[in-house]
């Protein structure tokens, strides 16, 4: 794994970072959202997505990760291979965040409850997984890179919401 890799596979998935921490930051700063599932319960009693996934977080997600994405395309023309790469980064963090919610509400964790390894490494598991899609994986991406990238991952995860917590943004600090 070379040095140069490392950078390269940290550049490439900012999009997804800055998607999955936008809804946050933007939720704080505007109060309340809609939920995305509109209150909808499913059989097992359990609501479809839960609160903590609203409209107003997934198109402030997107949009962030969005124009993140078409910054780095412009500054290093070479690490993406076309919009619909760097678009999916963005939207595969969003699809593997609401995914993650789905889940943890089909096994019956409460809307904030955590669920470890999923929370901190979902979205990115999918974000890498739909923007390998139209090319295939980055040249750069072995089995080396990808334990890397999601070892910084959790890592960032984890002490970004510790430090959002610090800072007043979120109420618990995982
Ligand atoms: N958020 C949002 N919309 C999204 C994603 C996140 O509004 N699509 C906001 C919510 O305020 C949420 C916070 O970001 O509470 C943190 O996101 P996350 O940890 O993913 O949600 P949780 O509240 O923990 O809910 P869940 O148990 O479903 O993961
Ligand atoms: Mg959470």
């Amino acid at each position: 794994m070379r040095m140069q890799d490392i950078l390269t596979a940290i550049v490439y998935v900012l999009p997804a970072y800055v998607a999955n921490g936008a809804p946050v930051v933007i939720l704080r700063l505007i109060g309340s959202g809609h939920p995305i599932d509109r209150g909808k319960t499913l059989r097992d009693g359990r609501r479809l997505l839960g609160d903590g996934k609203t409209l107003e977080g997934l198109v402030s997600g997107l949009a962030t990760g969005l124009l993140t994405a078409i910054a780095i395309q412009i500054s290093i023309p070479w690490l993406y291979r076309g919009p619909p790469e760097y678009t999916l980064l963005p939207v595969g963090a969003m699809v593997g965040d609401l995914l993650g919610s789905f889940l943890k509400r089909r096994i019956g964790l409460e809307r904030g409850r955590p669920a470890p390894v999923l929370d901190q490494l979902g979205f990115m598991a999918a974000a890498l997984l739909l923007a390998s899609l139209p090319y295939g994986p980055p040249s750069w991406l072995d089995s080396s890179t990808l334990t890397l990238i999601l070892l910084v991952t959790a890592i960032l995860h984890v002490s970004t919401n510790a430090l959002a917590y610090l800072a007043g943004l979120k109420d618990k600090w995982y």
